[in-house]
Order: structure tokens, then C-alpha cells, then sequence
């Protein structure tokens, strides 16, 4: 059986937890292949919220198998949390929750060394989460990090020693007013990894391939957005991992020619938190009511997200990279009530107008052409059929298909699980 993809194609928080909640049932297993407590992933059942940050988002699903994989990044004590708010809810997730040896552990100086970092750019800063992404990828690549696998061993606190006293001396060297109690942030460490050595670690690589072999089906679940990859996000405005289809084949172990359907998942406009080029980004009364009406808050941070029209070029973009196949389209309830819809087609860019992303694609060099579209004032939240859907609503998704090139098969009208709609 080959291996689905479901990817943010903007710059995160299009809604990839409700979409892989509602396309669970279809999977046997889902797998999370990069990024690590920087995303929160965000599902609505039964009257409730629940919002996951490592945990992969089928883990609600009684039968789903859930796998963390090589490629993400584990904050344990976060992963604890987690862990026990699904216990508070009663999911039994001991026997369906897999972790792979090889991915990542982030240590408390990581996240120090986050916003040690942060502090020394000032107005450069990249806004990061400060999970401690950055530095504990860059301790992966640098080839000194710790990994999951490594708890099995006895000598593990060595490793952590000598790590974590590298860092604070890599803290002293930025030089900025970071406070912090190292002795009462290990223990809460060392308490969370022995909650983590209760689950059950493996060689997910081998685990997946046996799976394939079996027939069983499998989600890869992307977390961020393509706006983010770090080869291929607006840099260095971008987190650590990659976020691009590539990203699932060595965050998981899954060769390239077993991916089959690429789900791409976009909003009806465009969102982006933290720092960094946003062309289409709106700073009037249009702008502050998608963000009010879309409630567009971080789900880790809580901090509100910039808010603008959809970016076609950009988002032609990540679908290229990514070679999605299927396209799903979140949040059109928001444009509820806006008059004229706007899209960006292209970029004026140094007197020229382009269809592509630019390398220099700060604000300062580059403006939005629009094409404008007629809006909707109809409430879609309790709508369950493409045929109930007024015609403008239709007429923009029918639009954006002819520009992508490809099928928007979901529409999303609302939060919860039954807010959407097949088309
Ligand atoms: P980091 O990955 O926490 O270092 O953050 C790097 C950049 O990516 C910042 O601009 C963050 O706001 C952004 N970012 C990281 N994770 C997410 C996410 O899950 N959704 C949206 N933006 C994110």
C-alpha cells in the first residue's frame, strides 16, 4: 500500500489536525514526520476542543494506530502533558502510540537556547515559538543530539550532561538576560522521560515497511506549512524541519516512490504567525475581521495571527513542490459577508509583474496584483452540501481549481468534525 500525505500548504495552521481527525477512519495508521511542540494541531467532537502538539491527530480514533517518527522532535515534558490530558479523557493510548528510536529528544537548554537566540536578533527575530526546534535540529545535524533510542541505554544522562552543559555555555555566549532554575527544569525533564519510557519505542522504519507489506493504510501528517520548509519557506523566516512531501520520506523512512495520494490543505485566505514576508497580509478592517471571525489565535502560543487574502502565487507554488493531487480548502465560512473577495495573482516585483515567488520576497519589494471576486453573505457553518452552497462560494472554489490545476475535493464550513463538506 502506498503512503498519503496530508501537508499545509500556506504558512501553518490551515487546519491539518480537524482534516486528519475526519480522514482517520480511512487509515489504519498516521504518522507525524517532522516539526515537534511548535505545532498545535486542533480538533472539535462532541462539544469539545482538544489541541495536540506531538501526538498525531488519530490518536482519538479507537482503532488508529498512531506513530511519531524519526524525523519529529520530542520535548518530553510536553509530550506528558499531552499525555495526560488524553488520560483525563479517558483514551487509552498505551496501546496505540508508537515512538520512533530515531527522532530527537529536546532538552530544556534547547529551549533556552531558543530564546537566547531570539533575544540576540532583536527586531530580526524570527518569532519562534521557543519550543527549542531551532537549536535541538541543529544539535541533529550537527550530530550531537540525543535521541529517543538513547534512553534504552545506560549511559543516557552522560550524554545529556555533557550536551546540556555545552549549551549553557553556548547561553553565556549570546549574552542576553535569560533567566532560569537548570535544576528544577531537569527534574521536571527527568520526570517526563520516565512517562515517555512507558510508551512504547521502535524501529518505525521496519515497523512501516511491515505495515505497507500487510496492506494497511498509512497518513504521513505534516505539521507547519510549506511557507515554512526550511529549504523552501521564505528563509530564514521558517522552522527547522522539512515540511514539503520530501520531508516524509526521511521523517519516516518511506522511499519516494511509495507516496501516493498528497493532500494539500490551504485556507480560503491566508494567515502567518510569527516574523516574516507576508505580501498579501491586510492591516485594515478586513484583516481584522478574518482574524476576529476565523478566531485566528495560536493554538501554542496564543499569539494572533497576521491576517490577509489568499496568495494564488504562493500557493501554486507549494503545490508544485509538494505534487499535491487533492485539495482541501478550510475556513470558507469566514469570508461570510465580505462583499468583493480578492486573489492574488502575481507580484509587482522591481517594476516587473512575476507568477513566482521571488528570492527577495520582502514586503518592501514586492506588491500583490488582485483579481477580484464576488462574495457570499450567506452563513455556511450549517451547510452539508456543495448543492446548499451559495453560487459565489462555488464560483471561488471552481476558480481556484482552474488556477491550481487541481481538484478541491473538501470544503471546511466550521470547526467541528461535521462542518464539512465532500465535494
Ligand atoms: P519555530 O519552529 O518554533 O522555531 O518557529 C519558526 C517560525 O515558524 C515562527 O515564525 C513560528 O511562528 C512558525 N511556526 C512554527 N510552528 C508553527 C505552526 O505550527 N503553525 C504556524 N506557524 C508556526
Amino acid at each position: 500500500m502506498a503512503v498519503d500525505l496530508l501537508l499545509g500548504l500556506q504558512w501553518g495552521d490551515e487546519g491539518k489536525g480537524k482534516i486528519v481527525d475526519v480522514l482517520t477512519s480511512d487509515y489504519d495508521i498516521i504518522a507525524r514526520f517532522q516539526g515537534g511542540p511548535n505545532a498545535g494541531h486542533t480538533l472539535e467532537f462532541d462539544g469539545q476542543k482538544h489541541v495536540l502538539h506531538t501526538i498525531p491527530s488519530g490518536i482519538f480514533h479507537e482503532k488508529t494506530i498512531n506513530l511519531v517518527g524519526n524525523g519529529v522532535v520530542i520535548d518530553p515534558v510536553i509530550f506528558k502533558k499531552e499525555l495526560e490530558n488524553l488520560q483525563k479523557h479517558n483514551i487509552d493510548y498505551k496501546s496505540k502510540l508508537f515512538i520512533s528510536r530515531k527522532a530527537h529528544l529536546i532538552l530544556p537548554t534547547h529551549r533556552l537556547l531558543d530564546a537566547a537566540s531570539e533575544a540576540s536578533k532583536g527586531k530580526a527575530k524570527i518569532g519562534s515559538t521557543l519550543k527549542g526546534i531551532g537549536p535541538t535540529y541543529m544539535d541533529k545535524t550537527g550530530r550531537n543530539g540525543i535521541r529517543v533510542g538513547d534512553l534504552e541505554l545506560e549511559n543516557w544522562k552522560d550524554k545529556y550532561r555533557a550536551l546540556a552543559d555545552k549549551h549553557e555555555k553556548m547561553i553565556q555566549f549570546y549574552n542576553v538576560n535569560v533567566q532560569y532554575n537548570l535544576a528544577e527544569l531537569e527534574q521536571e525533564f527527568c520526570d517526563a522521560v520516565d512517562t515517555l519510557k512507558e510508551l512504547q519505542f521502535i524501529d518505525s522504519e521496519a515497523f512501516l515497511h511491515r505495515a505497507q507489506k500487510e496492506g494497511k493504510t498509512i497518513l504521513a501528517e505534516g505539521a507547519q506549512g510549506s511557507l515554512l520548509d526550511i529549504d523552501f519557506g521564505t528563509y530564514p523566516f521558517v522552522t527547522s524541519s522539512t515540511t514539503t512531501a520530501a520531508g516524509a520520506c526521511t521523517g519516516l523512512g518511506v522511499a519516494p516512490n511509495q507516496i501516493g495520494e498528497a493532500y494539500g490543505i490551504f485556507k480560503a485566505y491566508t494567515t502567518r504567525v510569527g516574523s516574516g514576508p507576508f505580501p498579501t497580509e491586510l492591516f485594515d478592517e478586513d484583516g481584522e475581521t478574518m482574524g476576529r471571525v476565523g478566531n485566528e489565535f495560536g493554538a501554542t502560543t496564543g499569539r494572533p495571527r497576521r491576517c490577509g487574502w489568499l496568495d494564488l502565487v504562493a500557493l501554486k507554488y507549494a503545490v508544485q513542490i509538494n505534487g499535491i493531487t487533492q485539495l482541501i480548502m478550510m475556513k470558507g465560512d469566514v469570508l461570510s459577508g465580505f462583499e468583493k473577495l480578492k486573489v492574488c495573482t502575481a507580484y509587482n516585483y522591481q517594476g516587473e509583474k512575476i507568477k513566482h515567488l521571488p528570492y527577495n520576497i520582502e514586503a518592501k519589494n514586492v506588491t500583490p496584483v488582485y483579481t477580484e471576486l464576488k462574495g457570499w453573505a450567506a452563513d455556511l457553518t450549517g451547510m452539508t452540501k456543495t448543492s446548499e452552497l451559495p453560487k459565489e462560494f462555488n464560483d471561488y472554489v471552481e476558480y481556484l481549481e482552474k488556477e491550481l490545476q487541481v481538484p478541491i475535493k473538501v470544503v471546511s464550513v466550521g470547526p467541528d468534525r461535521k462542518q464539512t463538506i465532500l465535494r
